[in-house]
């Protein structure tokens, strides 16, 4: 019956925003982050400063890339990404805020006008310091026949995933992007998400406190559950599923 209360929550909504996390994406293989066998849990991250400083850290942070990237190649968007996009081809959501690199929202047909990256995107990579978008495969090739970091092929500065690391800016026009559909909207789903990473998670408080009902998706409890008008705790497949069609 909390599933129904989702229905009648989304039915009575007209601006509803999304907020997802990687548990939205553990149904198509990509693991999270947070929960035990996390591949992420074996490491410590390499924040922004260490990977431009430290050139041995930076050849490390491209190998544990390319190790990964097998896995998100693969991936193919699950119920979830497709209930959302459900949604907004229906009129209903006006935004797909998410902390994911996967590009499974974009997969899943949902218009990338419509979706809000907080942390970038793991599918491509960028200089740093003149902003040229770099494939991978290319670099992937040179550097598995190098050995050295990539380098811009047109100004010579640090090329980088095109996600954010600790340590890095947030990407601006996302922020503003996120911050405007969440002062905006009447429903605000936060899916697969632990919202213990700020400033992604200030958005569904910020939600809540322009007045939208807040519901929470996900498998285990967050921080934010008591602000919640519905906590929803079970599998984001399962949950959203009725809503993919
Ligand atoms: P987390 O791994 O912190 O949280 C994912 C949540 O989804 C956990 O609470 C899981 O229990 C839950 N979960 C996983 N699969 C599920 C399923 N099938 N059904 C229901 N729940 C499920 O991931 P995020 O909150 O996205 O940032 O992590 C936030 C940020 O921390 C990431 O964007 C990344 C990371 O460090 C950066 O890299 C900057
Ligand atoms: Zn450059």
């Amino acid at each position: 019956e909390a599933r129904a209360a989702l229905g009648d929550l989304i039915e009575a909504a007209s601006r509803v925003v999304a907020f997802t996390g990687a548990g939205i994406s553990t149904e198509c293989g990509v693991p999270d982050f947070r929960s035990k066998d996390s591949p992420w849990m074996r490491f410590k991250p390499i924040d922004f400063d260490l990977f431009m400083s430290d050139v041995l850290m930076r050849e490390e942070g491209w190998r544990r890339k390319f190790a990964l990237d097998d896995i998100y190649a693969m991936a193919q968007p699950g119920r979830g990404h497709y209930a959302l996009a459900n949604l907004v081809a229906s009129g209903k959501a006006r935004a797909i805020i998410t902390q994911n690199i996967d590009n499974l929202h974009q997969t899943s047909g949902v218009p990338e006008e419509r979706i809000i990256e907080l942390h970038g995107n793991g599918s491509y990579a960028t200089c740093l310091a003149c902003g040229l978008r770099h494939e991978l495969a290319d670099i992937r090739r040179d550097f598995e026949a190098t050995g050295a970091a990539p380098a811009c092929v047109e100004c010579g500065g640090a090329v980088k995933s095109a996600t954010i690391s600790f340590g890095q800016a947030m990407p601006e026009n996302a922020m503003r992007r996120a911050h405007a559909a969440s002062i905006d909207c009447d429903l605000f789903l936060a899916i697969g998400s632990s919202l213990v990473v700020y400033p992604a998670a200030s958005f569904p408080s910020l939600a809540r406190l322009h007045k939208a009902r807040l519901v929470i998706v996900n498998g285990e409890p967050t921080p934010l559950d008591s602000e919640a008008d519905l906590v929803l705790r079970g599998d984001i497949g399962d949950i959203l599923e009725p809503f993919a069609a």
